[in-house]
């Protein structure tokens, strides 16, 4: 079974009403494929807003992130069932900005990963190396590591999105090579395959992350272990449009 083209948008903490408005108009207005799975993560306090706007059955919203507790004195956090009443899909785990500014453990990651999991909502699992871990040759073991602690807490993976993003490649300008993301994708596919099964690891979709824009996805496109993207800066812009079809 071939798996769908997936595409998330991490808008991070950009935007408001109105540019949020223009984006997802945008996309309402693109011609996309009906078996591209579209992702708009825009900043928490627009999911509401920008689910209301959506148009496209294969474009939904997600969070950038999700407690792990359903509710209570957790001041300042994001509840998955919230995150679902205003009807979003998907949340963002473990993206590399929790995990080093916020100082998010493989342990809580894998915990957040669970919950928003036994709660309904689909989760983007954001893996990936830092640039020193890159240069030390230790990027198939931190990945393995990161993704062993979810391993470890989650059996059902049919919900899971899995996003490479190699941490040196994010915001910089310079991403991955097709062929590097490539190998280490497939690295990633057959880790999976060894804990989990080859049949989860044959369904399960591995994303690049990473300075993806309009002009480099295409060159992503007959890299068979790569799935999709999940982009930051680009899916801001027009180009994003041009991301999502670089498949066609
Ligand atoms: O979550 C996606 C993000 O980390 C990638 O950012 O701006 O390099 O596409 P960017």
């Amino acid at each position: 079974m071939a798996r769908t083209f997936f595409v998330g948008g991490n808008f991070k903490l950009n935007g408001n009403k109105q540019s949020i408005k223009e984006i997802v108009e945008r996309i309402n207005k693109a011609s996309i494929p009906q078996n591209v799975e579209v992702v708009l993560c825009p900043p928490a306090p627009y999911l509401d807003y920008a689910a209301g706007l959506v148009s496209k059955p294969q474009v939904s919203v997600g969070a950038q992130n999700a407690y792990y507790k359903a509710a209570g004195a957790f001041t300042g956090e994001n509840s998955v069932e919230q995150i679902k009443d205003v009807g979003a899909k998907w949340v963002i785990i473990g993206h590399s900005e929790r995990r080093t500014l916020f100082k998010e453990t493989d342990e809580e990651v894998a915990e957040k990963t669970k919950f928003a999991l036994d709660q309904g909502l689909g989760v983007i699992l954001c893996i990936g190396e830092t640039l020193e871990e890159k240069k030390a040759g230790v990027t198939l073991k931190v990945v393995e590591t990161q993704l062993n602690a979810v391993i470890a807490q989650v059996k059902d993976w049919s919900n899971v999105v899995v996003a490479y993003e190699p941490v040196w490649a994010i915001g910089t300008g310079l991403a991955a090579t097709p062929e590097d993301a490539q190998d280490i994708h497939a690295s990633i596919r057959k880790y999976l395959s060894e804990k989990l099964g080859a049949d989860v690891a044959e369904k399960t979709r591995i994303l690049y992350g990473g300075s993806a824009n309009g002009s480099n996805a295409v060159t992503f496109k007959d890299k068979k272990d790569v799935d999709g993207f999940l982009v930051g800066g680009a899916s801001l812009k027009p180009e994003f449009v041009d991301i999502i079809n670089s498949r066609n």
